[in-house]
């Protein structure tokens, strides 16, 4: 008989799945922590890389370990000349996240160890993936630009490269820092929806390429990643500061969400979005027309507060999907560059957790209360419909 809905978790609020030894999201203070180390002190002192060792090894590395874990991730810094010739078929109307995942199931299928099932060979996979899903996308920008194809640099970090391949220039000391800074601060967050996906198909025993690619079609969905160009989209539509205030009050009369604020865990600011606002702060200062746009964000925020609180609502807050646009766009992203931007590093989270779900595995098969027809009625053959 179909149960009632005693044992109903609407969006699996509060359903912890599993353990992780990866992430903590402290949803009441504002804290996010990586393997123990808080947020504010890897955004601060560290690079990708080391970031990216952290969550692939529980520890920070040494410089030795560091310069071998470096030289795993630029031995595959390049693209198959096939899978290039892919991606200039690839149609340039598609949205960035649609060719992230469609050539990330291409690079599955250019992988000579697809099969190989060992731990060795999937962490040699999840280098790669990390590797070379940049380059996907950054190639694909130059081909839909027209601009020249560029080359991976192997002098390049990781953010700088990126940087480097999408505008054809090498970044600023300071831009490399800043984006370096947003990579880290996306790269796990708890059991987030695309970081779920990621468990649920590796779960299956899947490979890892397979888990990858629905984490992207997750994260590219505006309630998720998909929100930051979003919001860009938003603060753009608004010409002048005094358009904010009736903006918003539109959105509420209308009872719409207001894109990049609100969050399943965090009932305060989402420390993320802190440090992007400080960066943004810093970082646009001579550019008139940035300034003008944080602006925007910055009286959006003032504004969409006093009314959430006006209404009671102390829990809605902006979250790390708000400010980032904004530096984004100050680094010259075009703005459907802003979620493979969360995917690049977000594809860290996913491959960790994708190795901690195997370790112990069982397949999630959860279930569904049945509230359809009758059971059993009555079959009615095609002619007496
Ligand atoms: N604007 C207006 N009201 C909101 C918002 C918002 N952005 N977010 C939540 N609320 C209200 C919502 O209307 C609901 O009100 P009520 O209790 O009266 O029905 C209440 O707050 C709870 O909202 P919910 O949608 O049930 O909350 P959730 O935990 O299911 O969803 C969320 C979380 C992030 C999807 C949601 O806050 C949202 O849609 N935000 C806008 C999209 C966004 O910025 N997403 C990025 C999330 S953070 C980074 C990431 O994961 O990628």
């Amino acid at each position: 008989m179909p149960e009632n809905r005693e044992n109903y978790f609407p969006g699996l609020e509060g359903v912890n799945i599993d353990t992780t030894r990866l992430s903590f999201v402290d949803g009441k203070q504002g804290r996010l922590y990586y393997c123990g180390y808080t947020i504010e002190d890897l955004a601060a002192h560290c690079t990708f890389e080391e970031v990216a060792y952290l969550l692939f090894y529980g520890e920070l590395p040494t410089s030795k370990q560091l310069y071998d874990f470096k030289s795993l991730l630029l031995a595959e810094r390049y693209l198959d000349p096939h899978l290039k010739s892919i991606i200039t078929l690839t149609p340039k109307t598609g949205h960035p996240m649609a060719v992230l995942q469609a050539l990330t199931a291409q690079l599955a299928m250019h992988d000579r160890e697809i099969a190989d099932k060992s731990l060795e060979a999937k962490k040699r996979k999840a280098i790669r993936i990390i590797a070379k899903l940049p380059l996907v996308v950054t190639y694909f920008e130059n081909v839909r630009t027209g601009m020249r194809t560029m080359e991976p640099r192997d002098d390049l970090g990781h953010a700088a490269n990126y940087l480097y391949m999408l505008r054809g220039k090498e970044p600023t000391p300071e831009e490399e820092k800043v984006f370096d800074t947003a990579l880290i601060l996306h790269m796990d967050h708890g059991c987030n929806n695309s970081t779920f996906t990621c468990r649920v198909v590796s779960s299956t025993e899947a490979d890892i390429y397979s888990a990858v690619v629905a984490a992207i079609g997750s994260l590219s969905g505006p309630l998720h990643g998909g929100a930051n160009e979003r919001v860009i989209r938003m603060l753009e539509s608004i010409e002048e500061l005094d358009e904010v205030e009736p903006y918003i009050n539109d959105k509420v009369e209308k009872k719409e969400k207001i894109m990049g604020f609100g969050h399943r865990v965090y009932k305060v600011m989402d420390p993320r979005a802190k440090i992007l606002r400080e960066l943004a702060e810093d970082f646009v200062v001579d550019d008139p027309a940035m300034n003008k746009c944080l602006k925007k964000a910055n009286l959006f925020y003032k504004v969409a507060e006093e009314r959430f609180q006006k209404q009671g609502r102390m829990d809605i807050w902006p979250n790390v999907d708000f400010f980032s646009g904004v530096l984004y766009k100050a680094l010259g992203l075009p703005r459907d560059f802003f979620t493979p931007v969360f995917a690049i590093s977000r594809v860290v989270g996913w491959v960790a957790h994708h190795f901690e779900q195997v370790e112990d595995n069982r397949i999630y098969r959860p279930r569904f209360i049945y509230e359809g027809a009758a059971l059993g009625r009555d079959f009615v053959p095609m002619n007496k419909r």
